[in-house]
């Protein structure tokens, strides 16, 4: 285990740091207006969701390595209003591209080749290739750190933004109005180079938990099993109450368990271990009632 003190690493080494393990990121793809009218569209991955009556979403510009505000916050300081549009796996080299540092009167959506779309409610249009956009008024910037930090490149300012108006792209949805992951194809951003495609084997679903009985409820030998992993062990914990011990008996009978009797004595195997394997399986299949009725076998 390192532990680390920030002020003990140079501010690049420790932001590497936070940025690799504070992730994946969503990206907020956050097109800007000047009040001369130039528009601005860049990428931030300090980003996210922090309320949802008002639905307000959060981005934050660091200042550059001169120590300059970047230009979506000299943008939204002139026109607090800001288009935020959400990037997809298709979307994902144009958005690197346009992060580049243009100059200031530099239209992004002209450089990295993505379609202006005029939005109803604010002045920054949208991105028409983004799954979903937000139209946003921008409440409140927010500097970071204890006032001394804020000219220094890095110091972070936060954007609180207001949604009020969305858009979502009639493909993203499932047949009961819910937008799909596999549909939507979000990607996330995690340090140095690397993204994360939200899809295929990179999705997974965990059942909402139940006031379970929890993992101090099981017993010992299981707790600290060899076989079963703390993820096993987080669904064996989420039950609503230990199976009776009727319950437990008669399992005992079933043709499984007595197979499973018979290996371990023929087999000269260790019961727990080969209790403990098939729990695991059970677990995988969904079936924790089961495993729960294998384990307490042990006993
Ligand atoms: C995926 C991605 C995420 C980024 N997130 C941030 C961020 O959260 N904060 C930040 O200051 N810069 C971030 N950047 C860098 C800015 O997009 C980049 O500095 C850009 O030039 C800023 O443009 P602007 O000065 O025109 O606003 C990110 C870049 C990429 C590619």
């Amino acid at each position: 285990m390192k532990t680390i003190a920030p002020q003990d690493l140079d501010v690049q080494s420790f932001y590497r740091l936070l940025n690799s393990s504070i992730a994946p990121r969503p990206i907020a793809f956050a097109s800007t207006i000047s009040k001369e009218g130039h528009v601005n569209l860049s990428p931030y991955s300090f980003f996210n969701l922090f309320g949802f009556n008002p639905p307000i979403l959060v981005f934050s510009p660091s200042r550059n390595r001169h120590g300059e505000k970047k230009h979506a916050l000299l943008n939204v300081e002139e026109v607090p209003e800001v288009t935020i549009n959400l990037v997809n796996h298709a979307m994902v080299e144009q958005m690197s591209l346009a992060s580049a540092e243009f100059d200031r009167h530099v239209n992004e959506f002209e450089k990295a080749g993505f379609t202006a779309v005029a939005s109803e409610r604010v002045r920054p249009p949208r991105v028409a290739e983004a799954p979903v956009a937000y139209e946003c008024l921008v409440r409140q910037t927010l500097p970071l750190g204890d006032g001394s930090a804020t000219l220094r490149p890095g110091a972070g300012t936060l954007v609180i933004c207001e949604v009020v108006l969305a858009h979502f792209q009639d493909e993203i949805f499932d047949e009961k109005s819910r937008i799909d992951p596999h549909k939507i194809d979000l990607v996330g951003r995690l340090g140095a180079d690397w993204y994360v495609r939200a899809n295929d084997a990179a999705l997974f679903e965990v059942a909402r938990p139940q006031m379970g009985v929890g993992v101090d409820a099981l017993p010992a030998s299981v707790r600290n099993s060899n076989i079963l992993t703390g993820n096993d062990l987080g669904k064996l914990g989420s039950v609503l109450a230990l199976p009776t011990p009727n319950a437990v008996a008669s399992h005992a009978q079933t043709d499984g368990m007595k197979a499973l009797a018979e290996e371990a004595r023929f087999g000269c195997q260790y019961l727990p271990d080969l209790l403990h394997h098939r729990a695991k399986q059970l677990l995988a299949e969904g079936k924790v009632e089961e495993a729960w009725l294998t384990l307490l076998l042990e006993k």
